[in-house]
């Protein structure tokens, strides 16, 4: 019976999101990718762009992912939230690989508005329910309680793959 693939992608314009990225990898003893963009969105100007991407429901150009999305069997995908929105390039990332997820699982970094909204979007982007998701405060992760905020979240995903080896196994 071979251990099941873990992947974990997010996209982070400051920072945060990939923070909680690399201790959830770590977590899991996944693989990382981080999704990098086309567009310049530092400072005031790249704020709005994000802004105006998020309201217009705009997927931005991003550079292909290097890990192939297929050979995993759970994928979990990680964006900041955007004016109560999943960020561009996450939305970008979701749609290109729709047909490739087996499992998806979301998680999200915000400020204290939207993450719902966020994972709604992420649910029909991905074409499917995910396996759990979690948000955590930005505010949280500055304060450096990040592996205790996602502790639920590990294990149940950490639940959710015991099982799904057990099948695989029995089939
Ligand atoms: C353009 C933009 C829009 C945002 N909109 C929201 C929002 O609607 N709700 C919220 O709670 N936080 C919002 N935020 C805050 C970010 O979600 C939060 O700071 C997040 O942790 C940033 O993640 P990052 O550092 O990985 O980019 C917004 C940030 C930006 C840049």
């Amino acid at each position: 019976m071979s251990e099941p693939r873990v992947l974990v992608v997010f996209f982070s314009r400051t920072g945060t999101t990939r923070m909680l990225a690399s201790t959830l990898a770590r977590m899991l003893s996944a693989d990382l990718e981080e999704i990098c963009d086309c567009t310049e969105r530092r400072g005031a100007l790249g704020y709005l762009r994000c802004l105006m991407d998020s309201w217009r429901r705009r997927p931005a150009g991003i550079v292909p992912a290097a890990l192939d999305t297929a050979q995993y069997d759970l994928v979990v995908v990680g964006t900041p939230v955007w004016g109560g929105s999943v960020s561009a390039p996450i939305r970008a990332y979701l749609l290109e690989n729709r047909s490739k997820f087996r499992h998806v699982a979301f998680f999200c970094s915000f400020g204290g508005l939207g993450s719902q909204a966020a994972f709604d979007e992420m649910r029909e982007l991905a074409g499917r329910a995910p396996v759990a998701q979690c948000a955590v405060r930005a505010a949280e992760v500055q304060r450096g309680v990040v592996a205790a905020s996602l502790a639920l979240f590990v294990s149940i995903l950490k639940r959710h793959l015991t099982h799904y080896a057990a099948l695989e196994w029995t089939c």
